[in-house]
């Protein structure tokens, strides 16, 4: 195990089972992780902030090592004032790696003593993004399989009646009522 504190910064809008493999991986070879919510005015998110933290409070109840905050501003200062060693980031695919590998390397210049550290999510979750989940909750589809029971709960709360959808893969034809005004035209018309 790894002395000192690590930072696992992010959105976590919501937290999905991808972030949750990579906090218990994290909090096998750290002493201690925090994973910090990044509070972002500029950004419109799903869930507050204080959503995000009670839902990764609930998640991360099991890891006695993992610790849940949030952060303003800059990601190093934050580190700094933690006195973390370390900052642990996510890489799913290839795709991720331009963007992590740019965040990391402006990182370092702006403090060169912390290190950033990738680790891989299982790869049943490597195609698993808080975004993608947002656009299939919120056009009604199922996410389960892809966020906790808990998340997926907090967004059936969020976005019903359109997560009522959920479920619905036959279209049940109704037989359309004729008004009562054309069933009496009609009567008279009868030859
Ligand atoms: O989950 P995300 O949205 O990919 O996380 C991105 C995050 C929060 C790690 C990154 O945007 C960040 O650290 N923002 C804080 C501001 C900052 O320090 N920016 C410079 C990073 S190069």
């Amino acid at each position: 195990m790894n002395k000192g504190i690590a930072i696992y910064p992010g959105s976590f809008d919501p937290p999905t089972n991808g972030h949750l493999d990579l906090i218990e991986r994290g909090a096998k070879i750290f002493e201690e992780l925090v994973v910090a919510i990044l509070r972002n005015s500029e950004k419109s998110p799903m869930f507050s902030v204080a959503e995000r933290m009670e839902m990764l409070r609930t998640l991360t109840g099991h890891l006695k090592n993992v610790r849940i905050d949030m952060f303003g501003g800059l990601m190093v200062e934050y580190a700094k004032s933690m006195e973390a060693v370390c900052v642990l980031r996510g890489i799913r695919a290839v795709s991720d790696y331009e963007y992590e590998l740019q965040m990391a390397l402006l990182n370092r210049k702006l403090e060169p003593t912390l290190e950033t550290v990738f680790m891989m999510p299982a790869d049943k979750y490597s195609y698993v993004s808080s975004r993608l989940v947002r656009e299939v909750a919120e056009a009604g589809g199922p996410v389960r399989g892809l966020v906790p029971e808990v998340v997926e709960q907090k967004l059936r709360e969020k976005l019903d009646p359109a997560y009522k959808l959920q479920g619905v893969h036959e279209i049940t034809e109704v037989p359309r009522q004729v008004p009562r005004k054309e069933v009496a035209r009609r009567r008279k018309t009868k030859p």
